[in-house]
């Protein structure tokens, strides 16, 4: 039988060998990186604790022959990271930085670099004297009534888009005309927020009707171009919220196959639609926002666990397409604290902000129908 030289370290070991530095400790580390069938948080760990250790000449040159050869990214992520965080007190280790960076042109490690630049300015999140102290609405076209706002006034972000011309009040002369205004939008929505905050986008495909029975409907998957625009604004993805609605409520587009039982003839009544949940890029986790806030401002018991939220539709006289409140609700109870800012740029009959409002929110609506305004203002939203 073979004996095995080495016994597989433990997370634990190695971490003790990074915490005492030593010459000895350093060799006993680079001993255990040269095993072979290491796995990934073994090996990560064990450069982890390299860069610990207090010869610099060494750490460099391990680095500098390490750097370039196959390991899992994980492992040269860690080895990046030693790199960092050496490079202020080691021009050796910036070089060795930007050759690492030059030499895998990759996305994660400059967003490794844009954390560590941050962090070293100790900056903190720039507060913005408030501009919205009460309930507020702009009355017209949001790309050109958000300048009024100034920049990172918002906290969050909740909004439904005019559904390309499905309905009476929208009209774009192409998709790419629609998709073209969104984005002017979504721009304004970024330079409004505050850095590293959310906006959720209520979206779903539509159709445009035929125009006449030789003609076939158009179906446009909005969300998946909405993604494209939400990141070319500068926002990143987050998650996906499924709102699931009763079967009874949606359009009937099952029936045509129901009668025939073709195959290709098959359409689902389509009962979900969509909240894209992105953040504003920023170079810094969630957590700072958190810290911003009292301690004690938590929710209640009471969660949504999975990204499926079941809520019925609402159905307005006024308006043909209003949030039913409950799911404004989550939406704020998930997202946003108590007294931020929070802004619907497409407000239509303004359900979130009424919702906002009870909630202990300020909201901040833009409408450009002048009747939806009108109702607006009754409801107690000052124009600015
Ligand atoms: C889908 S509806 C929003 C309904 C809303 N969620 C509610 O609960 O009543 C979209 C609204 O955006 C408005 N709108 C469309 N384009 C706009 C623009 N560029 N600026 C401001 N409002 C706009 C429309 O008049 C419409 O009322």
């Amino acid at each position: 039988m073979t004996q095995t030289l080495f016994t597989i370290p433990t997370i634990e070991s190695i971490k003790r060998l990074g915490l005492e530095k030593s010459d000895s400790n350093f060799a006993i580390l680079l001993d255990m990186f040269m095993q072979e069938e290491l796995s990934i948080d073994i090996k990560r760990e064990i450069v982890s604790s390299i860069g610990r250790q207090k010869n610099n000449d060494k750490i460099y040159e391990f680095l500098k022959q390490e750097s370039f050869k196959k390991h899992y990214m994980e492992v040269i992520y860690q080895m990046f990271r030693t790199c960092l965080y050496k490079s202020k007190e080691d021009t050796r280790f910036a070089d060795l930085r930007d050759k690492i960076l030059r030499h895998y042109n990759n996305e994660v490690m400059q967003k490794m670099l844009e954390y560590y630049l941050f962090r070293q300015q100790k900056k903190t999140i720039l507060k913005h004297t408030r501009q919205i102290i009460k309930p507020s609405l702009l009355m017209g076209d949001n790309r050109t009534t958000l300048n009024k706002i100034q920049e990172q006034q918002i906290q969050l972000i909740f909004t439904s888009p005019p559904y390309y011309n499905a309905r009476l009040y929208s009209d774009y002369k192409s998709y790419q005309d629609y998709l073209d205004s969104m984005l002017e939008t979504l721009k304004q929505c970024y330079r409004i927020l505050e850095d590293g905050r959310f906006i959720l986008i209520n979206v779903s495909p539509v159709i445009t009707k035929r125009v006449g029975r030789e003609f076939e409907s158009i179906r446009y998957p909005i969300h998946f171009d909405f993604h494209k625009i939400l990141c070319e604004s500068g926002f990143y993805f987050i998650d996906e919220i499924i709102w699931i609605k009763p079967e009874y409520s949606v359009p009937n587009r099952i029936a045509g196959y129901l009668q025939t039982k073709k195959p290709l003839s098959y359409k689902p009544n389509c009962i979900t639609e969509s909240i894209m949940i992105y953040r504003k890029n920023s170079p810094f986790l969630l957590d700072k926002n958190i810290k911003d806030y009292d301690k004690k401002l938590k929710n209640d018991d009471e969660i949504d666990s999975t990204n499926c939220w079941y809520i019925a539709p609402k159905f307005d006289k006024n308006h043909p397409a209003v949030f039913p409140e409950e799911l404004c609700q989550k939406v704020l109870k998930y997202y946003s604290f108590e007294g931020d800012v929070v802004c619907d740029p497409f407000a239509g009959s303004g359900t979130f902000g009424k919702v906002a409002n009870t909630m202990g929110r300020i909201p901040l609506l833009c409408e450009q129908n002048l009747d939806y305004v009108e109702k607006l203002r009754q409801k107690g939203f000052d124009e600015i």
